[in-house]
């Protein structure tokens, strides 16, 4: 997508960070912008900063867990703006740290619930009005460095986030036959709010079993104060838009943890010379399968059209 004129974004965590970064970055480019966040400190300060800018933004307190809020959210925004968002981006986020083998389910819970499950509504939520309106459109799926491995102090971040991968790559292909294009931004350190993400966490989901104090959020705002510009990022991934880039990653200095880790799993997998036989027997049987599938969905479809 090169023309993001006169276009509704939709924008998840678009108070702060990342999310404002991109607020800013498409309202300078003539998109009517909603932001979505469950902070209304956050929606307030973002509205002020808009106001007088000449710029249509429209702000909604949403919890993106919550979907029928979610359904009553995309409802408003076309009241408002008179359709369905063609830009989505799924950016909310949170974070908390420690050990894997101490965590709770409520710690599991929270952070899938946020990272993996709030991607998944606004995939539900959206996608279907999207294809309705037939206008085709963008989604950018906020991941992180984290979804390409495990790590031993953020495993439900990485394991949400992981997943955040996997399925934009999945939706990336169903969805070109509409026009709809997908890209995932897989970002490494922002400059950001994400260090109180614990403080928007739900009373019935606060159990954790890691150490969350002042020291262990003040260690987070140190780190994230070197991060990269939230306008700088957004204006990356406007760019991964234009160049329908299935991964944006704007950030060189992972190339090389990248490419070893991608390396260790390619060399882990056993050379056809130690098994040609096996290898076509199981290629053929594959392919019969996806051809079989293919002739299953064509008749589907024709009988659907009859
Ligand atoms: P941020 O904290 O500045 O902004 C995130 C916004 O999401 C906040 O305003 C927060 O209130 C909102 N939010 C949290 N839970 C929500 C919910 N349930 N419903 C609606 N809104 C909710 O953080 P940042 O860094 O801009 O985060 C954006 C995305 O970037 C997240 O998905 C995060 O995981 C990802 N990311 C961040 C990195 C960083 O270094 N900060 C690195 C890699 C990925």
């Amino acid at each position: 997508m090169k023309d993001f004129d006169g276009k509704i974004a939709f924008i998840t965590g678009g108070a702060s960070g990342l999310g404002l970064g991109l607020a800013k970055v498409l309202t300078e480019a003539g998109c009517k912008v909603v932001i979505v966040d469950i902070r209304q400190d956050h929606l307030d300060e973002a509205l002020a900063y808009f106001r007088g800018k000449n710029a249509a933004v429209h702000g909604i307190k949403l919890d993106i867990t919550d979907r029928a809020a979610y359904a009553a959210a995309a409802d408003e925004v076309e009241r408002v703006f008179g359709g369905p968002p063609q830009l989505l981006f799924n950016n909310a986020g949170v974070n908390t740290f420690g050990p894997t083998e101490k965590s709770t389910y409520e710690d599991w819970d929270w952070l899938m619930g946020v990272l993996l499950g709030g991607v998944i509504n606004g995939m539900q939520t959206f996608v279907p009005r999207m294809i309705a309106a037939g206008q085709g459109g963008y989604i950018v799926n906020t991941s992180s460095m984290g979804g390409f491995q495990g790590s031993d102090a953020a495993a439900i971040y990485c394991a949400a986030k992981a997943a955040v991968n996997n399925l934009s790559e999945s939706y990336n292909k169903s969805l070109k036959k509409y026009g709809i294009g997908v890209s995932v931004c897989c970002p490494a350190n922002i400059r950001s709010n994400i260090a109180e993400a614990t403080l928007t966490r739900p009373e019935h989901l606060k159990n954790t079993g890691y150490v969350v104090n002042d020291d262990s959020i003040n260690s987070l705002r140190r780190i994230h104060s070197a991060g990269m510009e939230p306008t700088e990022l957004a204006g990356h991934i406007k760019q991964g838009i234009e160049d329908e880039q299935l991964y944006i990653i704007p950030y060189p200095e992972e190339k090389e943890g990248l490419e070893r880790h991608f390396k260790e799993i390619v060399d882990s997998v056993l050379p056809m010379e130690a098994d040609p036989e096996g290898a076509r027997h199981r290629t053929e049987a594959l392919r019969a399968w996806a051809a079989e599938r293919r002739q299953m969905v064509e008749t589907a479809n024709e009988g659907a059209k009859a």
